[in-house]
């Protein structure tokens, strides 16, 4: 089983001719609301992947429908708290090639009652999975709770934050990364411990997974058009600990990681692109 302690926003996304400039006014082509947070994606795009993924997180009375799309692609949304206050939300630029720029307004996402983690986290055994980014108020007590029951403890440092990183990182098992992230972490001379699993994720230049035992890359798949890059890394890290989580070694769980970034790439949102299994397997398959 997979927990995952994370965001959940509304995406506001717009789609702009260009990434908007300092002092720029700027008319967007196209405007949706979907769902989003690196919290929710990954819990999407696991389900979708075939795993039994659990979110606990914090929504406010309008994200009910973010809410219920998360449950209509499998996630268990039975300890998402409903708080007093507004849903998290992001502004989502994405240009014509694809790429984004984000603002976010946390709300709901750093209110996260503790007890409500620290109940979350007890349900978990040796044989189950915590997976966190950096987008809610209780990531380091819930990764410190989910060790001490022996979960595997998977973290996405992002957004970057030096000091979020160094609370956590004596209590995860498994860090991704992507490349900006990783010199980031290596800049601010972060320790890291012994036996932790590191994958970098490198865009179009694949992933390397880096361990007690050696390194493995895996380049990724090419894609003939890049829509919408939004969530791409979300989509990878749900997908590698879904893989993971049915017994894929490293090199297995990074190539079917690596077709589900490939494919969810090639579609408009964040969590509402992520693809099913049998998808991805068509998609390696063809290969
Ligand atoms: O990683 C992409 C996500 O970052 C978006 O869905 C947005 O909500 C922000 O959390």
């Amino acid at each position: 089983m997979i927990l995952n302690v994370g965001s959940i926003n509304i995406d506001l996304v717009y789609r702009v001719p260009h990434l908007v400039r300092p002092g720029e006014t700027l008319a967007a082509t196209e405007f949706s609301r979907g769902l989003g947070g690196k919290g929710a994606n990954q819990s999407v795009a696991a389900a979708r992947a075939g795993a039994q993924v659990r979110h606990c997180g914090a929504i406010g009375a309008d994200g009910a429908d973010m809410v219920a799309g998360m449950e209509a692609a499998g996630v268990d949304c039975g300890l998402v708290a409903r708080l007093d206050m507004p849903t998290g939300h992001a502004i989502v630029m994405v240009d014509g090639a694809g790429e984004n720029a984000i603002v976010l307004a946390p709300s709901a996402n750093q209110a996260l009652p503790e007890a409500e983690a620290i109940r979350a986290v007890g349900t978990l055994g040796a044989d189950d999975w915590l997976i966190l980014q950096n987008e809610v108020n209780v990531s380091a007590l819930a990764a410190k709770a989910a060790r001490k029951a022996g979960a595997r403890v998977v973290y996405s440092a992002a957004p970057f934050d030096a000091g979020a990183v160094a609370e956590v990182m004596a209590d995860i098992t498994h860090l991704l990364v992507n490349e900006g992230e990783n010199a980031a972490l290596e800049e601010a001379g972060i320790d890291l411990p012994v036996g932790l699993i590191r994958v970098v994720t490198k865009g179009s230049d694949g992933a390397t997974w880096i361990g007690p035992e050696g390194e493995v890359s895996h380049p990724a798949f090419p894609v003939s058009k890049v829509v919408d890059t939004t969530g791409a890394g979300d989509c990878f890290a749900g997908n590698l600990v879904a893989a993971l989580d049915r017994g894929a070694g490293p090199e297995a769980a990074m190539r079917f990681a690596q077709a589900a970034a490939a494919i969810q790439i090639t579609r408009p949102g964040a969590a509402p692109a992520m693809p099913g299994r049998t998808e991805t397997e068509a998609f390696l398959a063809a290969r």
